[in-house]
């Protein structure tokens, strides 16, 4: 569905939005004034309503109480207009902004009209939707509302990143390979123009890629090691990103039981990584963000690496494995040394969907935050916060530090102790970061993939993608 700004609009059918009011609302001036029944509708929450006057068929959305109403709800009762309303979009259709609302309601408006167009049956035969929404035109009113094309430029880009990210969790893993990951960069960097280099197998060993080669030793379907550096010419700050990049997790010999057939959402990082850098190239952001996606199948087999062993790393240090289903914290040690050792970004990220004791803590509507910066770790919560993507800290003291101390190696995967999994694994993790001072770790295995509303099965989210281009944006705004 393309979004257009316009000034005025031949579409029959108007959606409106409206914030509640108990003493009855209007039709705007422009669509002939007029009031809206009271028994019909004031604007209560996630209400949807037809109204018909004169040849117009209005869709009316409503937000609940103005003082009460935040980005994510708001972006929740649009998104079910396209998810679940898709008959209204049989006729041209504008959507109207008036002065009631804000900067934020115009971006809850546009991003989760679009996400409600997203739809999991790829390899359905028949479609289940009334309209083919790649076709529609949407017309956007907002006279009121300065900033709307801005606004609508960068909720476009945001949504191209958003889509991106869903659409490689949710595709089956024999499908979304790691060259199917490394083939999708290559692709944005040809048309967006920055550079991506992609390590095989043969070239990551030359290397001493060795953690990240452990990992994919077992599968069928070579590793690739994805790097993605996109720079304006006006760069004013240097992020890198690292995104777990497991397309399967069987959890190796440690082999997983119930619930296995989710792990195909286990490059649910490596995806928000690649959403992030689409937006961030499709809005143009003047910044320098080099991105790096381990990219690997964890599975069993003849060659497939074993519990016990012990197996190198880039940075040098070796590390026994206690446990093969603690995998991602081994690519993604390979991947935080490379960005360090070549890069040295100001602040380094890094998404993961790196442990069920995550989810544990913080269930599915959080992921927890890690950080060497108190700013980094502000900013990162700000990012997220005001749109429902909710990070929230957990600490990185060195006593936990300590509990993966091996006695043969230097380091060991997995304390084999059922508590503070997320913390040990946020410090294994560090323990390759060369002392990075702006460094934060988003766990995130909760958030990227889970149950709503609009599906029976759990899917993609799109979390993280909004927020590290909160983040990106804001730093270009004001330095923080
Ligand atoms: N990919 C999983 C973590 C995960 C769990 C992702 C739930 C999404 C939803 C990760 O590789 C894993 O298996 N972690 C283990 C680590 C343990 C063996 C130290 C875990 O958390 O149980
Ligand atoms: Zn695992
Ligand atoms: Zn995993």
């Amino acid at each position: 569905m393309q979004i257009q700004i316009s000034s005025s609009s031949a579409a029959t059918h108007i959606l409106l939005p409206f914030f509640e009011r108990a003493d009855g609302l209007q039709l705007p001036e422009q669509f002939g004034g007029g009031a809206i029944p009271k028994k019909l509708f004031t604007g209560e929450t996630g209400a949807l309503r037809h109204f018909h006057q004169g040849d117009r068929l209005f869709l009316l959305v409503g937000l609940g109480p103005a003082e009460k109403a935040n980005f994510e709800e708001m972006k929740g009762h649009f998104r079910k207009v396209t998810a679940k309303q898709s008959a209204f979009f049989k006729e041209p259709v504008a959507l109207f902004i008036d002065d009631t609302h804000s900067e934020e309601s115009l971006q809850a408006a546009v991003l989760g009209l679009w996400m409600g167009t997203y739809r999991l049956g790829f390899y359905k035969k028949t479609k289940a939707d009334e309209v083919d929404f790649s076709q529609i035109t949407l017309d956007l009113l907002a006279p009121e509302l300065p900033q709307a094309a801005k606004i609508l430029q960068q909720s476009t880009a945001i949504w191209q990143g958003q889509k991106r990210c869903m659409e490689l969790v949710d595709q089956p893993a024999h499908l979304v390979t790691p060259t199917f990951l490394a083939d999708t960069v290559q692709r944005l960097g040809e048309q967006y123009s920055f550079e991506v280099k992609v390590f095989d197998a043969a070239q990551a060993r030359e290397i001493g890629l060795d953690a990240f080669l452990a990992v994919g030793q077992g599968s069928a379907r070579p590793p690739a090691f994805v790097i993605a550096d996109y720079v304006h010419p006006d760069a004013r700050i240097h992020v890198g990103l690292v995104g777990k990049g497991v397309t399967f997790d069987t959890g190796g010999y440690n082999i997983k039981t119930a619930g296995m057939h989710h792990m195909k959402c286990d490059m649910g990082g490596a995806a928000a990584v690649i959403g992030a850098l689409e937006a961030a190239a499709a809005a143009a952001l003047p910044i320098r963000l080099t991105a790096i996606l381990p990219c690997v199948e964890n599975a069993i087999g003849a060659h497939a690496f074993l519990p016990s062993d012990v197996i190198g790393s880039y940075s040098g240090k070796t590390i026994e494995v206690i446990d093969t289903d603690a995998e991602g914290r081994l690519i993604l040690a390979d991947g935080l040394h490379y960005m360090q050792k070549h890069f040295q970004p100001e602040l380094l990220i890094d998404l993961a969907t790196l442990t069920g004791s995550s989810v544990g803590t913080f269930g599915y509507a959080c992921a927890a935050l890690f950080s060497t910066d108190k700013t980094l770790e502000n900013s990162l919560m700000e990012a997220g916060m005001s749109i429902g993507e909710r990070v929230w800290p957990l600490p990185l003291w060195e006593l936990y530090g300590k509990e993966m101390e091996s006695d043969i190696a230097d380091i060991k995967n997995y304390h084999g102790k059922p508590f503070a999994g997320a913390i040990t694994a946020a410090k294994f993790l560090q323990a390759f970061t060369d002392g990075h001072e702006k460094w934060a770790h988003l766990d995130i295995a909760g958030t990227a993939f889970g149950d709503s509303a609009f599906a029976k099965s759990k899917h993609a989210t799109g979390f993280g993608v909004h927020l590290l281009f909160n983040l990106l944006q804001n730093h270009v705004d004001h330095g923080k």
